[in-house]
């Protein structure tokens, strides 16, 4: 105990007279998920220092003595070699403390001017950004799996819904490019995101500026943030850019989580419109007949531990008087695993958007089964001159009829269909069909085969 103890107090102060018991040690640590900051610690304790022997306010032997010493602690870090403390409480300390025992003195002043309240909020910012960037990578390599899957299928049938219930025949390639806008539209929230994560702490010190004369711009440049936060108290404290970003991400996820409950709806056998290659699924132990989504499943489940995150931060933030507080070291496991979650998804589903096959026949015959081309049929009175409400209701007599024979719109007389408006001729069967019906949606954002392929090119330009 008075060994650890000792060790303990080196990373403090003589100002503790009792060494505090494992547990609290234990409780008030973070160094076992923090360490996933290092490389980012290492990055900004390398530009202070930069700035530090520019101010001359340490010399420039002691900053070439920092570097040295950093390096060999990459190294270490890299080859899994660097011993982790728990004594030493956080990733902070346990890189200072590293960087002493290799280069002495110059360590000890490397924390001039700063504190580790305005260091760690620079790490977690130079690591939500890199996670932002790595998220919009992976939202365009999956909106271009999306568009390849939607062009290979620019003018196959599928019902469309409202309700669940058959609504109108769209096609399956307009249906993809829906979730390419989604993914997009995640996209440039992200980078909206970014701005805001994209400024400097550092020099904010504990909670009011330093006593040094220190150049902020100098770091915020050479880290390449695009401005300083510009108020200490404020830049040590507030995690709202984490929040943002975590939004952000949960509303990835509800995309995803839109599409995987498709993905495995239509997987079902009762509705069979596609496949999902055999690696993205798993069989059951006892049913040897069952093939299952786990894949789009647990995606949708994992939605709800994002969306979880989102509200642990959220708490986290909102009793927080002015400045730092401890409290924030909890903001560490949520984000962690948001980056996670979301990475991991979307490379996945990046990847099952190649392993996902069309049934395109059974989407043909579901479309058929609802009367899918009943507003059609009602825009074609509308057409040849009756209001839109007499033609609805006509139409409705109509699908009436065709449900208690059990057949569809396209498949009745013209004598028949004349029963119900006069105005009904032969060229109505164009409109009947379910190829017509798509085909005459031609304008942006409209279904039609035509629109697809444009906005198809639309993408593929953004992606560029
Ligand atoms: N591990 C701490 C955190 O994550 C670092 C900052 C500690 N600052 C302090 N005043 N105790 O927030």
């Amino acid at each position: 105990m008075t060994e650890q103890f000792s060790k303990k107090a080196e990373a403090w102060s003589a100002r503790f007279s009792e060494p505090v018991s494992d547990l609290v040690k234990r409780y008030t640590a973070s160094v076992f998920f923090d360490k996933r900051l290092a490389m980012f610690d290492i990055q900004g304790s390398l530009a202070h220092a930069e700035m530090l022997a520019a101010q001359g306010i340490i010399s420039d032997a002691d900053r070439a003595e920092i570097e040295r010493g950093m390096a060999q602690i990459k190294a270490e870090i890299e080859a899994g070699s660097f011993e982790w403390l728990l004594d030493l409480e956080d990733v902070h300390l346990n890189i200072e403390k590293r960087l002493t025992e290799l280069v002495g003195d110059a360590g000890k002043r490397l924390h001039t001017g700063r504190s580790r309240n305005d260091q760690v909020a620079t790490d977690i910012r130079l690591y939500v950004r890199a996670a932002i960037d790595d998220v919009v990578a992976l939202l365009n390599s999956l909106r271009g799996a999306l568009t390849d899957l939607a062009e290979r299928h620019f003018d196959t049938i599928m019902p469309g819904f409202t309700h669940l219930q058959v609504a109108q025949p769209i096609t399956f390639g307009h249906h993809m490019l829906a979730y390419v806008e989604m993914f997009g539209r995640d996209a440039e929230r992200m980078l909206d995101a970014r701005r805001r994560v994209n400024r400097l702490p550092l020099g904010a010190a504990a909670l009011a500026g330093t006593t040094f004369p220190i150049d902020r711009l100098r770091v915020a440049q050479n880290l390449g943030f695009e401005d300083v936060c510009h108020n200490s108290l404020d830049a040590v404290s507030d995690r709202d850019f984490a929040i943002e970003f975590t939004a952000a991400a949960s509303l990835v996820m509800m995309h995803v989580s839109r599409m995987s409950e498709e993905l495995v709806m239509w997987m079902s056998p009762r509705v069979g419109f596609i496949d999902i290659a055999d690696r993205f699924c798993t069989g059951s132990s006892i049913m040897p007949q069952k093939k299952n989504p786990d894949v789009p499943e647990l995606a949708r489940g994992k939605t709800g531990r994002v969306y979880g995150h989102l509200a642990s931060l959220l708490t986290l933030m909102k009793g927080q008087p002015l400045a730092y507080n401890k409290d924030n070291q909890e903001d560490k496991e949520p984000l962690f695993d948001t980056v996670d979650t979301v990475l991991d998804t979307l490379r996945i589903f990046t990847d099952m958007a190649g392993g996902i096959t069309v049934k395109a026949d059974n989407m043909r015959a579901a479309a058929l089964q609802g009367y899918a081309t009943a507003t059609d049929l009602a825009d074609y009175l509308v057409k040849k001159g009756l209001p839109f409400r007499d033609a609805h209701e006509a139409v409705a007599h109509a699908v009436r009829a065709c449900d208690s024979a059990g057949v569809d719109l396209s498949e009745m007389s013209l004598e028949t269909l004349r029963g119900f408006s006069p105005l009904i001729e032969d060229d109505v069967f164009a409109v009947l069909t379910l190829e017509g019906s798509v085909a005459a949606r031609d304008h942006v954002g409209g279904t039609a085969p035509n629109q697809v392929r444009k906005a198809i090119e639309r993408v593929r330009g953004q992606l560029k």
